[in-house]
C-alpha cells in the first residue's frame, strides 16, 4: 500500500513530539498499520526556530491553510489551538479538500465541531479527535466505539493536567498557585492562554464534547455551569485536607429527570477516594453506564509525548482504513435537547 503522506501544522509542544514520535516509531507503525506513515509538509509561524526535530525532506509552508489545501497530503492534523482564526479555516480548508483530519483542538471541536463533522460526513473523509480530551487518554474511541449499545448516565472526571498539576503540588510542597502554574506553562501543559485551564474553560471544552458523544445532545459548552480554580488559596487546600478531603477541579454530565446537567467546578472529594488518588498532570475519567457499570480511565492528561500518543493512534487508525470508510457519525447525532444547568445561586 501507499505511502500515508502527512501534514502537521502546528510545531510547538504537541506538533514537534508528533513528528518527532513518528520518525522514531516508522518501522513499528508501519508493522502494525501494513503503510508506512510519512511527515511530508509542515506548517507553523517562524521557520528558523530550533525545534529539536529532523525537518530535512519535509516541505515547509508559512500558513497552515495553504498546507490544508495543498493536495499533496493525504491527511491534515491540526495542532495550532483556537477555536477560530487560521486553525478553523485551516480544518475547513483540509475537509473541503477531501483530507482526513486529526486535531487535539478541543476550543475548536466544542464550538464548531458538529459543522466539522458535517463537512467530513458529506466528503466521505475522517475526523479524529483523540487527544482533544483528556490527552494520552483513549476516551474518545472508548465512548465512540466500546461502549456501543451503552445508556450512558453520568461522565465525570479530571479534564485537565495542568489545573490537577497546580492543586497536586500546592497540597503536596505547599507551593503558591503562582509557581505551580508557571512550572506547568514551562513543562508544555497549559494552554496558550492559560486562563483556560485555570477559569475552567479547558474542561468545559472537553465535557462538552464527552456530554455529545454520551448523551447524543449538540455540544454546547455555554450551557456548562463554570468555575475554576483560580480563588483557591493554600489555605482552602489545607483546610478540606484536614476534614479528609482533596479539592480537585472536576467536569460532570450527568442525566437527570430534567434533562442534561453539565457543570465544572472545584470539589471536596474524600481523600480516601480512587480520584483523590489522581495526582500531577494524570486525569481520569468515570462512565457510568447501564450495561457495564462504571468504567474509569486514568493517564497523562498533557504534555507533549501523551499528546503524541493519541494524535498518532489517530493517523494509524486512517492508516489502517479503507478509502470512504467512516466510524459513522463523527459525534453523537442530536437525539436530545440540552436542559441548561440551572444555576443554584
Ligand atoms: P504550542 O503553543 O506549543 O504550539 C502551537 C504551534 O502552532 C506553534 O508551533 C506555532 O508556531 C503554531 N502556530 C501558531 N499560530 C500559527 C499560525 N497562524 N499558522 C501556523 N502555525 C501557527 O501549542 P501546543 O502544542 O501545546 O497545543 C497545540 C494544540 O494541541 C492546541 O489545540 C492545544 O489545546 C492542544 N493540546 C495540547 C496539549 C498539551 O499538553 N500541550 C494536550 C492536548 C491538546 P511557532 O512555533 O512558529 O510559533
Ligand atoms: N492545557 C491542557 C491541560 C492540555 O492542561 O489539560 C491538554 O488538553
Amino acid at each position: 500500500a501507499e505511502t500515508l503522506r502527512v501534514g502537521i501544522a502546528g510545531l510547538g509542544t504537541v506538533g514537534a513530539s508528533v513528528v518527532r514520535v513518528l520518525k522514531e516509531k516508522e518501522a513499528e507503525l508501519t508493522r502494525q498499520c501494513g503503510r508506512s506513515i510519512t511527515v511530508t509538509a509542515v506548517a507553523a509561524r517562524d521557520k528558523n526556530r530550533d525545534r529539536g526535530i529532523d525537518l530535512s525532506g519535509v516541505e515547509w509552508f508559512d500558513d497552515a491553510r495553504a498546507l490544508a489545501a495543498s493536495g499533496k497530503i493525504d491527511v491534515f492534523v491540526e495542532l495550532i489551538g483556537g477555536a477560530n482564526g487560521v486553525a478553523r479555516e485551516a480544518v475547513e480548508a483540509a475537509l473541503h479538500a477531501g483530507h482526513h483530519v486529526v486535531t487535539a483542538n478541543k476550543a475548536l471541536l466544542s464550538q464548531q465541531g458538529l459543522a466539522l463533522a458535517e463537512i467530513a460526513e458529506e466528503k466521505g473523509v475522517l475526523l479524529n479527535y483523540e487527544a482533544a480530551v483528556a490527552g494520552g487518554i483513549p476516551i474518545i474511541k472508548t465512548m465512540r466505539e466500546s461502549l456501543a449499545g451503552n445508556t450512558i448516565n453520568r461522565v465525570f472526571g479530571i479534564l485537565n493536567g495542568t489545573a490537577n498539576y497546580i492543586l497536586t503540588r500546592m497540597e503536596q510542597e505547599k507551593l503558591s498557585f503562582e509557581d505551580c502554574l508557571a512550572d506547568a506553562q514551562r513543562l508544555g501543559y497549559a494552554e496558550a492562554d492559560p486562563t483556560f485551564d485555570i477559569e475552567g474553560n479547558d474542561t468545559a471544552h472537553k465535557l462538552s464534547i464527552l456530554t455529545s458523544l454520551a448523551f447524543g445532545t449538540q455540544i454546547s459548552p455555554d450551557d456548562i455551569y463554570l468555575e475554576g480554580i483560580s480563588n483557591i488559596t493554600q489555605a482552602d487546600i489545607q483546610a478540606a485536607s484536614e476534614l479528609g478531603y482533596r479539592i480537585k477541579l472536576l467536569g460532570v454530565a450527568v442525566r437527570t429527570e430534567s434533562g442534561i446537567e453539565q457543570r465544572v467546578h472545584p470539589t471536596m472529594v474524600p481523600t480516601a477516594s480512587v480520584i483523590a488518588q489522581v495526582h500531577g498532570v494524570t486525569n481520569a475519567v468515570t462512565v457510568e453506564t447501564d450495561i457495564l457499570g462504571e468504567l474509569l480511565l486514568s493517564g497523562p492528561g498533557a504534555g507533549g509525548n501523551a499528546t503524541a500518543s493519541a494524535v498518532i493512534g489517530d493517523i494509524a487508525d486512517i492508516a489502517k482504513s479503507r478509502p470512504g470508510f467512516q466510524h459513522g457519525p463523527v459525534f453523537g447525532r442530536p437525539a436530545r435537547e440540552l436542559t441548561p444547568y440551572q444555576r443554584a445561586r
